[in-house]
């Protein structure tokens, strides 16, 4: 459908900023190119006779961003949640990831997390892969057929691992990357992109970070990992990196963190200090928020709600299988609720998170690291999700808004019939129905 001009016609809900939830009830909205043209409510005089997909009485959101997740980990979602981080990648992570060795068993896996990721509210994702080169092209191969936006990353680790999920040294670590780089380059995918992806800064040598600076400038990609997630963690940087200011700053000494071109995804920054904070805003670091994820590895409670007003960048994750829903829509109540924890327990000055500053979070938050997405508004790219509330009948009518809250708590994946990325429908459920 690209390169074509259609409309779809329903009730959308979608954000212009993070105050202000839009609703436009039985609307228009023109796609043209793959770019919204905007909502009109009635069909206008130039556009009469172009194709309309008319979806009546149903919710139409912009597709949905999961900042931070990763696909090896979706076997074992739900499971293992007694421990914390550092534990828990001993026991459940790095054994499971060393399995993507064997390309049939990460045929099978990925086969199932990409499936289920098509039919999810997601239209965009940053994704941690394993070591593997070979397994994480397979990945990328397979997300791009869905037609999803993905960034994917081969992740390096090269120290404080185990044995059987370690690379060699440095040197070992940064050639398999960039062969990986050149390998994906020659597949010409058109949806799946290649993003740096050191683990953490424990599993991370400073020459390996070096080098992954080295690789990052000579390609300009971007960087995806891991910042002031957990106390244990985060005592063992400080360990790890005596002359190191902050966490931050041992990937910053790297320019890895934001600046000069490098675009850079940061997972968690549940405990960031004021320095930390001050360099995110300033180097135009996002932030991917993992509310489900914290509470799991009992992290703790990110201050999204301060990151948010004061305009620093920030989007939402499910962080599978830390997290273990890989719904968005679910992301966005987590980050509601857990807000509210941090107000009445923590920190009475930081009021909680709205439903309009969530839903912002989900949408143009963490779907502006690909540009323009997230909204309707015109000159975006039409990534939308079609919702039918059906399932959850109600004795009377109910607003839009109301019905959207309903879904954000109470949706499955039923609830999603159809989806478009670029203009471009990914999957279709309607005809079940
Ligand atoms: N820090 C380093 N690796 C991981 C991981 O796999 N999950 C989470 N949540 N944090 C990490
Ligand atoms: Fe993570």
């Amino acid at each position: 459908m690209l390169n074509n001009t259609f409309a779809l016609k329903g009730t959308f809900c979608y954000s212009k900023d993070p105050q202000n939830l839009i609703v436009r009830e039985n609307a228009y909205l023109i796609c043209k190119n793959g770019i919204s043209e905007g909502i009109y409510d009635e069909l206008p005089a130039c556009f009469q006779g172009i194709p309309v997909i008319d979806h009546e009485n149903k919710l139409i959101i912009p597709g949905l961003t999961d900042l931070h997740l990763h696909a090896p980990q979706y076997t074992f979602r739900g499971t293992g949640m007694d421990l914390e981080l550092l534990d828990w990648l001993d026991t459940s992570a790095f054994p499971e990831e060393a399995r993507y060795a064997d390309l049939d068993y990460a045929q099978k896996a990925y086969q199932i997390f990409t499936e289920d990721l098509k039919r999810s509210p997601t239209t965009r994702a940053c994704i941690f892969a394993t070591l593997h080169p070979e397994a994480t092209l397979l990945l990328m191969e397979q997300l791009e057929n869905t037609g999803l936006k993905t960034m994917v990353g081969k992740v390096n680790m090269d120290r404080n691992a185990p044995s059987y999920l370690k690379e060699q040294d440095a040197v070992a670590s940064a050639t398999a990357t960039r062969q990986w780089i050149s390998d994906a380059a020659d597949r010409h995918f058109e949806n799946t992109f290649p993003i740096l992806t050191p683990r953490f800064v424990p599993s991370c040598s400073d020459e390996l970070l070096g080098f992954l600076s080295e690789i990052q400038q000579e390609f300009h990609l971007p960087v995806q990992s891991h910042l002031s997630e957990n106390p244990g963690e985060i005592r063992w940087v400080k360990e790890l990196c005596p002359d190191s200011l902050f966490y931050g700053d041992a990937y910053d000494r790297f320019n890895l963190f934001g600046k000069d071109q490098c675009p850079t995804i940061m997972a968690h920054c549940v405990y960031s200090t004021e320095e930390e904070i001050a360099l995110i805003k300033k180097q135009g670091v996002y932030i991917a928020h993992c509310p489900q994820s914290n509470t799991n590895l009992s992290s703790g409670i990110a201050p999204a709600a301060r990151y948010l007003r004061e305009g620093l960048h920030i989007g939402l994750g499910t962080d599978i299988s830390g997290g273990f829903s890989l719904s968005m829509l679910r992301a966005i109540a987590d980050a509601i609720q857990v807000s509210k924890l941090r107000w009445r327990l923590i920190d009475p000055s930081l009021k909680a998170l709205t439903l309009p500053e969530a839903f912002y979070m989900a949408t143009i938050g963490g779907g502006s690291f690909f540009g323009k997405t997230g909204s309707f508004e015109k000159g975006y790219e039409l990534d939308a999700v079609v919702l039918d509330d059906s399932s959850l009948p109600s004795p009377r009518p109910l607003p839009p808004l109301t019905r959207l809250e309903r879904l954000i708590y109470l949706s499955d994946d039923r609830n999603i019939i159809q989806k478009f990325v670029c203009g471009n429908p990914i999957f279709s459920n309607t005809e079940d129905r």
